[in-house]
């Protein structure tokens, strides 16, 4: 008996489990949504427009974190270089003399082809090209583009139209490798056929290599330029003053509309800054081929005075490193060079003696 018992029970146990598995259940009740509080209907949304709280939640992004944590350790980074730069007693306390810098023109012949990828996020992020543009549309008649570079301003002349104010362009730059990379600019900008129409129809463009220290070519009708524009370029030259001195040459002084554009970089009004400057100086001529520790100011106004040459406008941005400049012949300068003003008495007595001279060699 205790053995069927034993027997028995399990099996009703089955049998039971069995009908449970296999008995038709009624199908559960469908589950309701809970009902939603009636929403105050919005007058700004149309019918048949969500309403604001149904409208999907804007997908959530999970890189910002990271991306302003990198910014921000980037900041920290620059800044903690800055400083100690800054605090760095400089090894050369002349390096800001002219004398004390070499040459380094040459570094462009090396650098053309990445020039502009090396100086472009830069520029874009100050502002650097809005200050070419405002520059560049200001050339007017014959224009000459001295350090042209790469051709860092060529999209920003007023040469299209019939109306343009830019008659003939010309560019020189001692670097033929940037020559080469501007001339291509030139073309990829306004050498399709369309691009050409836009131009305006007597526009001569030149394109020459050679150093803006020596002799340049006139104008195409022999007359001297009506601007001179050179943008980032006295950073670049062993000798700053005789550069500036020699576009004055090159400029038609008996125009008073005659100028002399620039943008340039160097120090700062900022003491800490200059250290910062002066103290990577070296470095930074080395290996980009310009000294961008120099005090443009003074190189301009002791040119301008040289030349005749006087200034209409001077500003400085980002803490006083970017420099522009409009110089204008002076109103004696003009005069002088339309032969206005009598010569005075020692120039006289020069041309005087010249005349002799030149007459005993056959001369007149
Ligand atoms: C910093 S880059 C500036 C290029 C361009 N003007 C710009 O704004 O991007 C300086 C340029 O000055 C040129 N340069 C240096 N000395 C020069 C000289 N004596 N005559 C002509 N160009 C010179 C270099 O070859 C180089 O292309």
């Amino acid at each position: 008996m205790p053995m069927r018992s034993a027997l028995v029970l399990p099996r009703r146990h089955v049998a039971h489990s069995v009908r449970r598995a296999y008995a038709v259940r009624p199908a559960p009740p469908p589950r309701r949504k809970p009902a939603l509080a009636p929403q105050p209907i919005d007058p700004a949304y149309a019918v048949g427009e969500s309403t604001p709280a149904e409208a999907p939640a804007p997908p959530r992004s999970t890189f910002a974190p990271w991306i302003l944590g990198a910014l921000s350790a980037g900041i920290g980074f620059y800044t903690l270089q800055l400083y100690l730069a800054a605090s760095k007693a400089c090894l050369n306390p002349h390096i800001a003399e002219l004398t004390a810098q070499k040459d380094v023109a040459e570094r462009y012949d090396y650098t053309a082809a990445s020039f502009d990828s090396e100086v472009g996020f830069s520029e874009l992020l100050m502002g650097v090209n809005g200050l070419r543009k405002k520059l560049a549309r200001k050339c007017h008649g014959d224009v000459l583009e001295v350090s042209c570079g790469t051709g860092r301003n060529l999209g920003y002349y007023d040469i299209e139209g019939a109306k343009a104010k830019v008659e003939s362009l010309a560019f020189i730059d001692l670097s033929p490798q940037m020559v080469d990379v501007c001339r291509q600019k030139w073309a990829a900008l306004f050498g399709s056929e369309k691009a050409k129409q836009r131009l305006h129809p007597e526009l001569k463009v030149r394109f020459m290599t050679g150093s803006a220290l020596g002799n340049m070519p006139l104008a195409p009708r022999g007359k001297k330029y009506d601007t001179i524009l050179q943008t980032m370029g006295l950073c670049s030259t062993a000798s700053p003053t005789e550069l500036l001195e020699n576009m004055a040459r090159h400029l038609d002084m008996s125009n008073p509309d005659a100028r002399i554009l620039l943008l340039e970089h160097g120090r700062s009004y900022m003491p800490w800054l200059n250290k910062v400057l002066d103290n990577s100086a070296q470095k930074h001529a080395e290996l980009h081929g310009c000294w961008f520790n120099r005090e443009i100011g003074e190189l301009v106004e002791a040119a301008a005075k040289k030349s005749g040459l006087e200034v209409v406008n001077e500003r400085r941005h980002h803490l006083g490193t970017t420099w522009v400049f409009e110089l204008k012949p002076a109103q004696a300068t003009v005069k002088k060079a339309k032969g206005e003003v009598p010569v005075v008495a020692s120039e006289q007595a020069d041309l005087k003696q010249s005349a002799g001279w030149l007459a005993k060699l056959g001369w007149s």
